[in-house]
């Protein structure tokens, strides 16, 4: 149990109005997600009302004030404004210095400040290459990337655009398989003014989504890789709208999967919105199918059945305009097709033949990501967050246990496991915040593949409509759950909570596990600090399986990590020294290290800054000692992360390079990675250069 800081918290006011928009540009906000947070939050269950589940200090301010836990008047004579940093150094610029022997865990390094560059930034003694840009060749007949020269066909066997899921799969000791997924497109960065007629652009972002599949090999510095050649790279694939996808699961083949260019509801093409994902201990990779609701129009009236279901998950027909190059995104004449998307999605990258297929047995909501560990017995567990405000936490139990070794059998085998098991949702109780921000929680057994446990919905049901039928078992609604993945070295689960504008109003009050109904941002670099509602910079939750065993149904959590500008009252670090922290705001992806230590990636700075990477002991005096180590371009957003290699590389997916308002291809507000003029999302790695 940790114990917050002894220092009151106290509460202020509502000082100054929500904005309409989370913390990114309004072009991110349109393109990745549809506007998600212009809307009422979809989850208007109550679940989370839990006065009487929390302390009843929590209980008074949530209910009496209405607002905030913590943002206290701004204490900035006892903190370093600034934490400790030093001049931060660009890729290839990196000089060898100060850093100590060993891996990229326990590697010392200078803490990268907060910046505004038009760069990919690492302390001194680290650089960075750039591995695969948005248009370079993939699939083996793939043209030259000419951003001029843009077609469907190429699209569809180049790298795709918008980087966020990275895995990394060895395949022998100087290659290995990179794995990325393309989350979404923005017209006005990809393409030239007057260069394209809109149903091209349409027919050519469709297939810039999806996933790529691409051979690296070592460079000549120990944790540096290169894009292997793609003609002679049997591996590389990219996955798009043209890829075949097989449904599993006991909602495969539903009536509400069914559609005209698919009769028996079992067959996909193509996967939307791919965001984050997780490496299985089998070797696939699962990605999951988050804001795909924003994808389908309606050329009239949408389906009276479906009516509670688009509601719930943000379906409305207000879409990309799609349906003039292909009819399936069509509300109006193709209602199911929206029931096809929205799952967790596994891929075999050793073989490219394979088909990929869609688990219906893992739910159906804005899928962030999969990560699997392997319980006690030896089932597969998967943790997923469903990303959007005041949505849950799930958990899948296999039925089956992985099989061990690599032979085909084997293969074939644990790519059942997701196919049969139990599908849980995430309360979590506080038990006062006495003893600080912590508590106890259950998992609550939603549906096996054979038995309903939600009144009234069959099995179906709960997969198809998994936000509905958890509405109905009392979980505890989060903000904004992104990635959800268990540390290998300690076996605890640890939760990106990005972030909540709506946390602390009426319809979404703080509870213990969610405190922070007021924050302090910052407008620009080097401004002050001011006061916002809701919870603008995030947390990390740290959850610790009951008897260490991820297969249990109960366990205990605590928030590791109040983020924000260490100056700001509210913020908490693992109780580590606030003077000696980096500002950190917007945690999004994690990874470990083979040390257990955290990397977060960060999506949507409210302190002025750049978005970036940071490494976070979790055991030992430096818990919490939160230290950014990358910074990444103008307008975009750090994804990935993942550390490979024996810890020797850090492979960083720059998402949305440039994307800040009002910015266009021909005025770009960045070209990174400088190869163009223009800005171009790519995977780059990081690795130590002394
Ligand atoms: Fe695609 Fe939840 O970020
Ligand atoms: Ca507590
Ligand atoms: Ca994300």
């Amino acid at each position: 149990m940790t114990t917050l800081p002894r220092a009151p918290r106290t509460q202020l006011p509502l000082l100054t109005p929500r904005g309409p928009h989370g913390s990114r540009s309004h072009l991110t906000c349109q393109f990745r997600c549809g506007n998600a947070c212009d809307q009422p939050v979809p989850n208007t269950s109550g679940n989370g009302h839990v006065r009487d589940e929390i302390s009843k200090a929590v209980a008074r301010r949530s209910v009496l004030q209405g607002a905030a836990v913590g943002t206290g008047a701004l204490v900035l004579g006892g903190l370093a404004a600034t934490p400790a940093a030093a001049e931060p150094t660009t890729a290839r610029a990196g000089v060898a210095r100060a850093a100590v022997s060993g891996d990229l865990g326990r590697t010392a390094f200078r803490a990268v400040p907060p910046n505004r560059r038009d760069a990919l930034v690492t302390p001194e003694g680290f650089r960075s290459d750039v591995v695969a840009r948005w248009g370079d060749p993939v699939e083996k007949g793939a043209p030259r990337f000419d951003v001029r020269r843009q077609t469907p066909d190429s699209a569809a066997q180049q790298f795709g655009y918008n980087c966020d899921y990275v895995g990394v799969l060895p395949i022998s000791g100087s290659r290995a398989l990179l794995v990325v997924n393309h989350e979404y497109t923005d017209p006005n960065l990809m393409f030239p003014a007057d260069v394209y007629d809109e149903d091209t652009q349409k027919r050519i972002e469709i297939l810039s989504h999806g996933m790529s599949v691409l051979e690296i090999v070592r460079g000549r510095t120990p944790g540096s890789w290169l894009r292997a050649d793609h003609t002679r790279a049997r591996h590389n694939r990219r996955i798009s709208a043209r890829t075949a996808f097989t449904m599993t699961g006991p909602a495969a083949g539903d009536a509400r999967l069914r559609t005209t260019a698919d009769p028996a509801g079992r067959t996909v093409m193509g996967t939307l919105n791919n965001c984050a994902g997780g490496t299985t201990p089998w070797g696939t990779v699962l990605s999951g199918e988050e804001n795909f609701n924003q994808y389908f129009d309606a050329s009239g009236d949408l389906d009276p059945r479906y009516a509670d279901s688009y509601k719930r998950i943000g379906v409305t027909g207000a879409g990309r305009g799609w349906s003039s190059v292909d009819p399936r995104f069509d509300l109006t004449t193709e209602p199911h097709e929206p029931f096809r998307f929205g799952w967790v999605v596994e891929l075999d990258p050793s073989d490219p033949r394979s088909t990929p297929r869609k688990h219906t047995m893992l739910g159906r909501f804005k899928h962030e990501g999969a990560n699997v560990a392997i319980a006690k017995d030896g089932r597969a567990v998967a943790y997923m967050g469903d990303d959007e405000r005041g949505d849950y936490l799930y958990k899948f139990v296999s039925r089956d246990k992985m099989k061990k070794g690599e032979g085909a059998a084997a293969r074939r085998h644990n790519m059942t496991l997701l196919t049969h098991g139990t599908l849980y949702v995430a309360k979590l109780v506080g038990d006062g915040t006495e003893d600080g921000y912590d508590g106890t929680g259950e998992w609550i057994r939603l549906t096996s593949d054979t038995t309903s446990y939600v009144e009234g919905m069959s099995v179906a049901d709960v997969l198809i409509d998994t936000r509905l039928a958890a509405d109905k078992v009392g979980p505890t609604r989060m903000d904004r759950p992104e990635d959800v993945e268990p540390n290998p070295v300690n076996g605890k689960v640890y939760v990106a909570l990005t972030n909540n504008s709506n946390r602390g109003s009426a319809t979404l009050p703080v509870d213990e596990a969610n405190p922070v109904g007021s924050s302090m941002t910052r407008p620009s670099l080097g401004a002050p600090l001011e006061q916002k509602s809701g919870n603008r910079n995030g947390y990390v939750l740290e959850v610790t399986p009951a008897r260490g065993d991820h297969a249990t149904t109960t366990f205990t959590w605590d928030l590791m990590l109040v983020c924000g500008d260490p100056a700001a009252q509210e913020t908490y670090f693992a109780g580590f020294d606030k003077s000696k922290v980096s500002p950190i705001s917007c945690p999004d992806n994690v990874a470990f290290d083979s040390e257990g230590n955290l990397w977060i990636s960060t999506d949507g700075n409210v302190l002025g800054s750049n978005d970036g990477i940071f490494r976070v002991p979790t055991a030992g005096p430096d818990r919490g000692k939160v230290e950014q180590f990358v910074t990444v371009p103008r307008g975009a957003e750090a994804c990935g992360p993942l550390l490979a290699d024996k810890d020797r590389s850090l492979f960083v997916a720059v998402q949305h390079p440039g994307e800040i308002d009002g910015a266009t291809f021909e005025a770009p507000a960045s070209t990174w990675p400088h190869t163009d003029d223009f800005p171009r999302p790519s995977i780059a790695v990081v690795y130590k250069h002394a």
